[in-house]
């Protein structure tokens, strides 16, 4: 099933001469994420040499099982602890680099939103009071405007109107407009990044969709690039461009959102899709992901999906596959994809 490129490949044509060069719209970008938690057993290892980037307008989903590292990676690339090893640069800065003062002064422009709004919101506090939180925090946010201005605009971004919302306290809202209220929060501090940590999952389906729909237009209307974390596929497919899967702290599948969840690359990528419950289809009869991920703290050799993959072979014992281009701007780790591996010069990459 798996092409590799020839190794005789003829050398490639001549280079046109060099158009003018695309702006670069990365405003995120991580290379070579470690994160290593202590624990009582030991160092866990769980995030391994993940690269990401966020670009401006797009918003990149990234997917796997519970545990896989997901919320490890949004807290290293806030530095909410730091990453054990690689580098994260924000608009170009690396944020290692930065001095204490200078990184607190760069914090409004990277924001996230957690799953339960609830408790991320001050019981005591009026929606108004919680929206002005990062203009008072961050005197200068708001240009000098006036901060009821600016916390009304928020307000209205989220679809909450301020007359009817601005004077209710945390337990006077649905879990939707709670979590609406933590977005227009969220937008108040001005991001250039958008992390959302299971946003979503907390919600009933019709607030989930109310909120989904709400992410996608402001990272469209706002310039932001966004970080959507969830485990749920459907989500995924109503929110993002792109979409990175993770499989125990490692990146195995990554590309634009319709084309690999229309024709995943992946074994653990279609074992996911499989796993999504569908009309007709008994609940738990995917016949795949057979059993719990292994731990952290003793993964497999190699791959490590491969003691969970139905297409495993001693390769994948010894060897930890290299992610290789499986389509435009589509690439994949795995020694037997489900679709052929391509010359470099096909996919853009
Ligand atoms: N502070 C911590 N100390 C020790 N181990 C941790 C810590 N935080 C996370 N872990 C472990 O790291 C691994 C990855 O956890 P993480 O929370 O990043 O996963 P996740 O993909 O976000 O899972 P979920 O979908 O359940 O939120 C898990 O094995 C978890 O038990
Ligand atoms: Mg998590």
């Amino acid at each position: 099933m798996s092409a590799t490129p020839p190794a005789d490949a003829p050398p490639s044509a001549p280079r046109a001469a060099p158009g003018p060069v695309p702006p670069d719209t990365t405003v995120l970008r991580a290379t070579g994420l470690e994160v290593v938690h202590r624990t009582r057993s030991g160092p866990l290892h769980a995030v391994s040499g993940v690269d990401l980037a966020l670009e401006e307008r797009r918003t990149l989903a990234l997917v796997g099982e519970s545990g896989s590292g997901k919320s490890s990676i949004a807290r290293a690339l806030l530095r909410l602890p730091p990453p054990t090893s690689g580098t994260v640069t924000l608009d170009g800065t690396d944020l290692a680099a930065l001095p204490a003062r200078r990184l607190r002064a760069l914090r409004p422009r990277m924001q996230m939103v957690f799953q339960d709004p609830l408790s991320s919101l001050n019981p005591r506090r009026t929606v108004r009071g919680l929206v002005a939180e990062p203009l008072d925090a961050h005197p200068g946010q708001n240009r000098g405007r006036d901060r009821a201005t600016v916390v009304d605009e928020q307000l209205n971004a989220v679809g909450l109107d301020p007359e009817l919302f601005g004077d209710r306290r945390p337990d006077q809202l649905s879990g939707g407009q709670a979590q609406r209220v933590a977005i227009a929060r969220a937008l108040a501090a001005g991001p250039r990044v958008l992390i959302a940590d299971e946003a979503v999952s907390a919600l009933d389906v019709s607030a989930q969709a109310t909120v989904l729909n709400l992410l996608r237009g402001l990272t469209e209307e706002r310039g932001l690039a966004g970080l959507f974390i969830t485990h749920d596929l459907g989500v995924v497919r109503a929110v993002s461009d792109d979409i990175a899967v993770l499989q125990l702290g490692r990146i195995c599948e990554r590309g634009p959102t319709q084309a690999v969840l229309a024709a995943p690359a992946h074994p653990y990528t279609a074992a996911l899709l499989a796993a999504v419950p569908e009309p007709g289809r008994p609940l738990g009869d995917t016949g795949l992901l057979p059993a719990d991920p292994p731990s952290p703290l003793d993964p497999p050799s190699g791959c490590r999906f491969r003691t969970r993959c139905p297409l495993a072979h001693e390769r994948c014992a010894a060897e930890a596959p290299a992610m290789r281009p499986v389509g435009p701007g589509r690439t994949v780790a795995c020694h037997r994809p489900l679709l052929p591996v391509l010359p470099e010069a096909a996919t853009g990459l």
